[in-house]
């Protein structure tokens, strides 16, 4: 039985493998077949082969790919801001989140009334799984809520004095890859690398150069991460995820 993981890539994660284009209703995906936790896994990252900047992702499109291409499950990562004093390049596997975006298509379902259930919105097996994959290597690692921005601007100050009281850790990229998941029945969950303590919780500033230096840091780590959690994973599933759509329909 294979297990049918796609790993949708964050910034400073690159993996090499056989380039495969997966034509969706939303626009042809780019993706590499390749191993990781001797599984065969898709990777789709998630900017692209330039950099699509997160407000601009097609997430649809890549969910989809996902799916079309037999997904079963989908492992995220990405980058974040602690607003809870994580260590920079610790990791977070988020456990619920709130979002704050503002123009970016976050269903499936234009026409019909369809209101999947987010009671779990992460898998709690694909969770489990990048818990102790995070632990097998060796990372340190936390749960967490994620906080979705629209960006791509990094937040003000008082936006993060705001944001503190509903999650943990920001980012722009977890929303609405979650939700999307859920209305295809995939499993999903997400690990999230702390690259940076959020605007003004330090006293200078931090550059986007200097939050994409401290991904790359941790590229190799994460990637341990992903192929542990992969091997970890239970082959069969036993969540709820599979079964979203039977009760969100009105
Ligand atoms: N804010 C939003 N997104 C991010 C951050 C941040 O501080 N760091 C990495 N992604």
């Amino acid at each position: 039985m294979e297990k049918k993981i796609a790993v949708i890539g964050g910034t400073g994660i690159e993996i090499e493998g056989e380039a495969l284009f997966i034509d969706t209703p939303y626009g042809s995906v780019m993706s590499r077949l390749t191993k990781l936790g001797d599984e065969e896994v898709l990777f789709i990252p998630r900017h692209g082969e330039g950099h699509i900047p997160p407000h601009r992702v097609n997430y649809r499109a890549l969910l989809w790919a996902a799916k079309a291409w037999g997904a079963l499950r989908v492992i995220s990562t990405n980058t974040v801001g602690t607003m809870s004093w994580h260590q920079v390049g610790s990791f977070v596997v988020p456990a619920d989140f709130v979002e704050f975006t503002k123009s970016r298509p976050s269903t499936f379902f234009e026409e019909e009334a369809v209101h999947v259930d987010l009671t779990n919105p992460y898998c709690p097996e694909v969770r489990r799984s990048l818990i102790e994959g995070a632990n097998d290597a060796g990372a340190l690692v936390a749960t967490g809520i994620y906080v979705c921005t629209e960006g791509p601007h990094l937040e003000s100050p008082a936006t993060i004095g705001m944001l503190r009281s509903f999650g943990d850790v920001v980012g722009m990229t977890g929303y609405p890859e979650v939700v999307l998941a859920r209305e295809l029945e995939l499993c999903y969950a997400s690990i999230c690398i702390v690259t940076n303590p959020a605007a003004g919780m330090r006293r200078d500033a931090m550059s986007a150069a200097e939050i994409t230096g401290e991904m790359a840091k941790s590229a190799r780590l994460l990637r341990d991460i992903v192929g542990a959690a992969i091997s970890m994973m239970p082959e069969e599933r036993r969540c709820q995820c599979d079964r979203a759509l039977t009760e969100a329909r009105l």
